[in-house]
């Protein structure tokens, strides 16, 4: 019985590109196909002239989340078709273990959040704010429920988030031999916390003070820090939301060393630069870490290619233009995040593929495949081959089209890429076999998704992999 044959499109496999059908049964791919299969199927559609990819995996979104006295505005339905839209079929969101709880409780508590929710497949990562003898103990049965990865936040006190060193260290050190790895927001919270204060004194509180307070220096040595705590633990290390080149060489020489390293950079610090904080609208642009320079977008491309980057997410984080307005006046109540589940994609496309970064299967690799070997996906998610879940996007080459804020999925009011001419625009994405969003339109909704329940992190991943 065929369901659905995506036809003649130019597919990328892990074998390579080909024209061909994508034959669907199910909530499985079949296989390849070269048309005879296309007389038995319920529903052919015409990819000709198209590129299909797997369906995204963004291992980095902040759905419904609080922060900074702010609420996201995507929820778990939003969000996800946001990143439907965008040709995202999985996402990887978080669950918060609060200070004095335990971590399951953590864990439930999301679920009872997301799991009716979502529109999108989905899996979690685990915030841990509170290391000690229990919390550590919780540990395999956090496996057990299918959340293998962890988050630590190496800043953010204010907002009850950071591990100190030690706990840092002996969480990896408990995390490590049950095989998960532990990813850090790598930011050192003594040189910031000092550099806002002083400027805050000094009434320098605009939001381009929101990156001069947080230089390159204090990325670079927490990065530095954490890898030196995960060789020492013999734990696997994921550095989210990488936004420094120099980051790029941590990573590579830990590796040198043996330890398990991995990285992730963002849409907007490859889309984006610092330039952005002379902007008379800069507040929309404060994230953490903050915009850098264009010499380190190129060495975070290079880390894509050389596969010491695992991956591109969104670390969608969607506060609304008035909400980040509200605290324009000083930039140390801006919230942070931006938008990004949606537009991930052709940002990828256009800067990686149409301007000569990226082949074809790099941007599959960097946007679905490792991701979802890395994260414990595969061969589930992650890649167009028979037997793995009919997740495809389907885009359009051909047209390049700015993106217009207004056009944004959810009342978010801006686009930090408001303006960008991009190409390689999702047409069509399709989850576990089921047309989701078709030239921009969504038709899944909140349950439609299903909670994945993740595998022990695949390290085995290698530079080019
Ligand atoms: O500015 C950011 N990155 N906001 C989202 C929360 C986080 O730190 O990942
Ligand atoms: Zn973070």
């Amino acid at each position: 019985m065929i369901d659905l044959v995506v036809a003649n499109g130019t597919v990328v496999t892990p074998s390579g590109v080909e024209k061909a059908d994508v034959v669907v049964a199910g909530e499985r791919i079949v296989g390849l196909g070269s048309g005879a299969e296309r007389a038995q199927a319920s529903r052919v559609i015409d990819a000709e002239g198209r590129i299909v990819l797997p369906g995204g995996v963004d291992v980095h979104t902040h759905f419904l989340i609080g922060f900074m006295g702010q609420h996201s505005v995507y929820d778990f339905e939003k969000g996800t078709q946001a990143a439907l839209r965008g040709g995202t079929t999985t996402i990887v969101d978080f669950a918060l273990q609060r200070r004095g709880r335990g971590l399951l409780d953590g864990v439930k508590h999301r679920r009872v959040q997301a799991d009716r929710h979502v529109a999108t497949d989905y899996g979690l990562h685990l915030i841990v704010t509170d290391v000690n003898a229990a919390t550590l103990a919780e540990l395999p049965r956090v496996i057990d429920a299918g959340v293998t990865t962890i988050k630590c936040y190496m800043v953010y006190e204010s907002e009850q988030l950071m591990v100190d060193d030690g706990a840092l260290l002996d969480l990896m050190g408990a995390a490590g031999p049950l095989g998960m790895m532990v990813g850090v927001h790598a930011e050192n919270a003594g040189i910031i916390d000092r550099r806002i204060a002083a400027a805050v004194r000094a009434g320098e509180i605009a939001p381009r003070f929101h990156a001069l307070t947080r230089p390159p220096v204090a990325e670079a040595e927490a990065v530095a820090r954490a890898l030196v705590f995960a060789e020492d633990a013999g734990c696997a290390a994921y550095i989210f939301h990488l936004s420094l080149g120099v980051g790029v060489d941590l990573i590579a020489q830990a590796r040198r060393r043996g330890v398990r390293a991995f990285g992730e950079t963002c849409s907007h610090y490859l889309a984006l630069d610092k330039r952005a904080y002379e902007r008379a609208d800069a507040y929309l642009y404060v994230m953490s870490p903050p915009l850098r320079a264009p010499a380190d977008q190129e060495a975070l491309w290079a880390g894509l290619r050389s596969g010491t980057l695992a991956t591109v997410a969104s670390d969608d984080a969607s506060y609304s233009a008035e909400m980040k307005a509200s605290g324009a006046a000083s930039f140390h109540t801006i919230p942070n995040g931006v938008p990004g589940a949606e537009h991930r994609l052709p940002v990828l496309y256009t800067l990686g593929v149409a301007q000569g970064r990226l082949s074809l299967p790099e941007l599959a690799e960097i946007f679905s495949t490792r991701p979802a070997r890395l994260f414990g996906m595969a061969p589930q998610k992650g890649a167009i081959v028979a037997g793995a879940d009919a997740d495809l996007v389907v885009i359009d080459t051909d047209a390049t089209k700015p993106i217009v804020a207004g056009d944004h999925f959810g009342p978010i009011g801006y686009s930090p890429y408001d303006g960008m001419q991009l190409s390689g625009w999702p047409v069509l994405t399709v989850r576990r076999g089921v047309v989701c969003a078709d030239a921009g339109t969504v038709s899944a909704s909140a349950g439609d998704g299903r909670f994945l329940h993740r595998s022990l992190p695949d390290t085995s991943i290698t530079p080019g992999a």
